[in-house]
This record gives C-alpha cells, structure tokens and sequence, in this order.
C-alpha cells in the first residue's frame, strides 16, 4: 500500500467537509504529502512544518498560477497570484492602506457599525448570527474600501460564497447557475464602478481617498494596473475580505457556545477577546488551505512533485499538528496570545493576509456586542455549513438569547 492509498482525501468529499480534522490528522501522520485527482490534480502537504517552509520558500513554491486550483495566466492576476519582485512592489503600493495606524483609524466607525446592527434585532430574541451580523459586517466595510453604496451589500451578499465555491474549481463547466450568475453581476456592477472611478480621476475630479483609488492610480515602473487586474483583485477581496471574517465571526461564537466555559471566562474577563479571536482562527481556520505551484520537481517525504504541479497549503491542519501545538484539539482561549497569533489561518510567508489587523479588529468587536446585546445566546436548530470546498465554517447559524 503506497502512503497514498492510506487517506481518501478530496476537497469536494462529504466527508471531509463534515469532519476535516480527522482527515487532517489521517493525512498529517500517513501521508503528509497526498496526491488526488479529485476535482483535477494535486497534491496536499499537511504538516506544520512542510507548510509553512513550503510558504516561506516562495522562489521554489509560486503564486504565479494564482491559489486556486485551476492554472491562472501568469502576470495577469495581482498580489495573490504574483511572485516578487512584482509581488513586492504591489504590496509596498497598497500597504499602507491596511497598516495598523489606517485600521486603528476605523475602529470607532467599526464599533458604531457593528453596534447599530446588533441594536437593530437584538429586541428579536433570535435570528440567524451570520445572516444578521457575521455577514452584514465585513461586507459594509468592503464598501467603505472599494466606494460602493453600503445599500449595496444586499447584492454582494448573494455573490461572495458562490465566487467562493470556484477556488477549487477547473474550469467553467463545473459552475452552477448561482456560480455563473454570481460572476456576471459581479462583472457588470464592478466594471461599471471601476470604469467610472477611472473615468473620475482621469477628468481630474475629486475622488474618494480609498483602496479603489489608491489601486487605479498605483504606478509600476511608469505603467497602472490594467482595467482587468483591478476587477480581478476587487473581486479577490470582496471573498477573501468578507467571506472569510463572515466565518469567524459564526466560528468564534459557535466554539463558544460549544464550550460554555470558555464562553464564562471571555464573558468575565474582556481582555481575553483577542485570545477567543486568535484561538478560534487556529482551531478553525476559515481557509482551509490554498495553492502554490512548484517551479522544479521537488521530493518531499520521498514523493516526487513534478514541476508545475498544484500544491494545496493546508493552513488548517499546520494549526492542528500535535508536533507544532500543545492539545492541538482542545479549544482553550487562555493559551499565550503571542504564541497563538503564530497559526497559519492567515497564512504564512511573504503572502501573509493584508487584512489580518482588519478582520481581528472586525471579529473583537463583533464579540464583544455579543457579550454586551446577546445575553445567554445559545443554538437554535442546526446551522448549515458553507458549500465552498475551501472554506470552514456556517452559511448559517440559528441562535436565541435571552
Ligand atoms: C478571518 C479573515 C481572513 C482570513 C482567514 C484570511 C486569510 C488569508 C490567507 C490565508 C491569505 C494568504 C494567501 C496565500 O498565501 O496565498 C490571505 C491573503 C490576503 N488577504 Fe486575507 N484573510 C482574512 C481577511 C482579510 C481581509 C479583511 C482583507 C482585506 C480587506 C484581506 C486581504 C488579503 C489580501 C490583500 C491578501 C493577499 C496578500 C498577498 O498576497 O501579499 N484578508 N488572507
């Protein structure tokens, strides 16, 4: 029996959406480097310490093909699906956007928004956490970034799964309605919002100072980035921004009330939001894993990785290996905040997420209008788990309180 045929592993498996962290620890211990055909075919790493060398060795395990599964075009994808130097100039140009002193800037408007949400149907007794708040939250503030009407929400909020599913998609024909339908309002909506912001700072016009700007006034070497790099990487946001903190915020409060314990000493002590934050990131990272390419055969564990190979990143088993984390599955927020922040739910590497300050501060604040609105909030009927392969966590999660 090759190590392989010890794991049936697939992203689009049933079984592996239900219960991904016993195929992680299957495949961390049988099979650290795991090839599959399914959907198209891959490899996966695991482990903690393959992971994050493989993202820290970024010469030898590129973005260039961008981090989904299918093949991109190289050159025509942005940031995530750059190599340096490119890569590095792009982030330099857009990094000040999210540098802590531009996010500690909107923490005020942050906490009134998440506020006026929960203070909206708290009176309610019971709703859906993340259609009510997990999702509402990161999308208005996806808004404010890209200078859309934050009405608008009620559209992208029906886009950003369905473009979510396509990570681990080939190619068009695997694509339902929702999914091509989701990409073409997509497509006319922010062709049409990018154009006229173009057309704006081209007439000379006063613009928002936003990332909208900031990207179609960027220069490389004398030139801007193309009309099609910056719908690409709005669109790359509007999921990874939103979709993403969406999780967490149904994450944290779902493992809380799983764990009642943990909920009272969050509930007792506000100085440790940040550790339920960090510590519910690790235990369920909202990414399971993305792809690198390979740009020489590589062996890793005696397995040889021909060139050009798609190779899934497991960030979520590196957070739940025995050899990197002490009780790996036990959910425990009192574990050393420094240490925890060191998981790899934000991946790990030159590519490391941008909007990490962003979303933590999203996700404290969040939790504390739980803790402050949503008293004895418990389950209330079974949630739904998102249908995107690469993703962790609830497209809904029914809860009452008191
Ligand atoms: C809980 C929320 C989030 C999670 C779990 C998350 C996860 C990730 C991961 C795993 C990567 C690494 C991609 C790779 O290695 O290929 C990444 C990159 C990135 N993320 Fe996030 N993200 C979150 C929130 C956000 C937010 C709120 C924003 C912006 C508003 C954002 C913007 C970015 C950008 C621009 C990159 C690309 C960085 C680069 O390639 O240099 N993310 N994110």
């Amino acid at each position: 029996m090759t190590s392989n045929d010890a794991v049936d592993f697939s992203l689009m498996s049933v079984e592996f959406q239900l219960d991904p962290t016993a195929t992680f620890a299957a495949m961390r211990e049988k099979c650290p480097v795991h090839h599959t055909s399914e959907p198209a075919p891959h490899y996966s790493l695991t482990r903690e310490v393959d992971v994050a060398g493989a993202l820290r060795a970024e010469e030898t395990w590129s973005s260039k093909f961008g981090p989904g599964l299918a093949y991109g075009e190289p050159g025509t994808g942005v940031l995530v699906s750059s190599d340096p130097p490119v890569h590095t100039a792009e982030r330099l140009a857009i990094t000040r956007m999210f540098k802590p002193s531009a996010i500690d800037a909107m923490e005020d408007d942050i906490r009134s928004l998440v506020y006026g949400i929960v203070e909206g149907f708290k009176d309610r007794g019971r709703g859906d956490l993340v259609a009510d708040l997990g999702m509402p939250v990161p999308l208005t503030i996806m808004c404010w970034l890209l200078g859309t009407p934050v009405e608008d929400i009620e559209k992208f909020r029906t886009w950003v799964l369905p473009m979510a599913e396509a990570v681990a998609y080939v190619g068009g024909r695997q694509a339902n309605d929702t999914v091509i339908n989701a990409y073409k309002s997509y497509g006319e909506y922010f062709g049409a919002h990018i154009r006229g912001r173009a057309s704006a700072i081209e007439a000379g016009d006063d613009v928002p100072d936003d990332l909208l700007t900031r990207l179609l006034t960027v220069e490389r070497d004398g030139t801007r980035l193309t009309f099609q790099q910056v719908m690409g990487f709005c669109q790359f946001l509007l999921v990874a921004g939103s979709a993403t903190t969406t999780l967490l915020i149904g994450n944290v409060v779902k493992r809380l009330m799983e764990f009642p314990e943990q909920f009272e000493l969050v509930r007792n002590d506000r100085s440790l939001i940040p550790n339920a934050i960090e510590e519910s990131l690790r235990f369920d990272a909202p990414v399971h894993g993305l792809f690198r390419t390979n740009t020489c055969p590589v062996t890793v564990h005696g397995i040889d990785i021909p060139v050009d190979s798609k190779v899934l990143m497991m960030f979520g088993s590196a957070n739940r290996d025995p050899d990197a984390w002490d009780r790996p599955d036990e959910f425990d927020i009192t574990r050393d905040l420094t240490t925890l922040k060191r998981h790899a739910a934000f991946g790990v590497g030159i590519h490391y997420c941008l909007g990490a300050p962003l979303s933590r501060l999203e996700g404290a604040i969040a939790l504390e209008a739980v803790l402050d609105h949503l008293p004895r909030i418990r389950p209330d009927g079974p949630p739904a788990l998102v249908k995107a392969p690469v993703l962790k966590g609830f497209e809904t999660l029914p809860v009452r309180w008191d």
